[in-house]
């Protein structure tokens, strides 16, 4: 796939098939992000692959925030968190993103901008893989919770979001863009 079809074709993927996504593909992908620019060769991403437990638990603590934002009768709630906990658990492989926190908020800036390029290599890499992948910044995956459960210390790293792997069930149609002309201004 050459670089500007993989840019313009690229979708985020919600809907997996249940083809489980082998560990070489997927490794193929994340190390695309390695190779993202980063400012001072900080290297600030740190890739967290979920196994078998993690994703129970990831699953769980998702249901818990449908939870705390629904509020509803307790037969309703039994229902929405299964579908929470089966959302989570429909995405063939998560891997978990971090942010290495130094303490100056200078460089601490320049790194999420590194890791967000990081991510957008792998969705790049991963489309040109046949993979599919959505990044999320949902609320739950920034809970102390979930810091707990990747073992992620707060004061060390940030979580980035998590990712979602798999092999495209649906590739939904490009979403409508500004124009070139909208967002660009030429200056004397
Ligand atoms: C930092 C970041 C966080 C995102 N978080 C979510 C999310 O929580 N849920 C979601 O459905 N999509 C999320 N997305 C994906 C965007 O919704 C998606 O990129 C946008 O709708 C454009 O669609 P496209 O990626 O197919 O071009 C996120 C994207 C970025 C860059």
């Amino acid at each position: 796939m050459n670089l500007f079809d993989a840019i313009l074709t690229r979708r985020t993927i919600k809907e997996f098939t249940d083809q489980p996504v082998p560990d070489d593909l997927l490794h193929q992908a994340l190390d695309a992000g390695r190779w993202a620019q980063n400012h001072r060769m900080t290297e600030p991403w740190r890739f967290l692959i979920l196994g078998p437990q993690s994703r129970q638990a990831i699953a769980a603590i998702n249901g818990d925030a449908v939870l705390e934002k629904a509020r509803a009768d307790a037969g309703m709630l039994a229902k929405m968190r299964t579908d929470a906990e089966a959302k989570i658990l429909s995405k063939p492989r998560i891997v978990a993103v971090t942010c290495c926190l130094c303490g100056n908020k200078e460089v601490e800036q320049e790194d999420y901008a590194a890791v967000s390029c990081a991510v957008q290599n792998i969705q790049l890499a991963a489309w040109g893989l046949g993979l599919g992948m959505q990044w999320t910044t949902s609320g739950f995956t920034t809970w102390p919770d979930t810091y707990a459960l990747l073992g992620v210390d707060p004061a060390q790293e940030m979580i980035a979001g998590l990712l979602y792997f798999g092999f495209p069930a649906a590739v939904p149609d490009p979403k409508p863009r500004k124009s070139l002309a909208e967002v660009t201004r030429t200056l004397p």
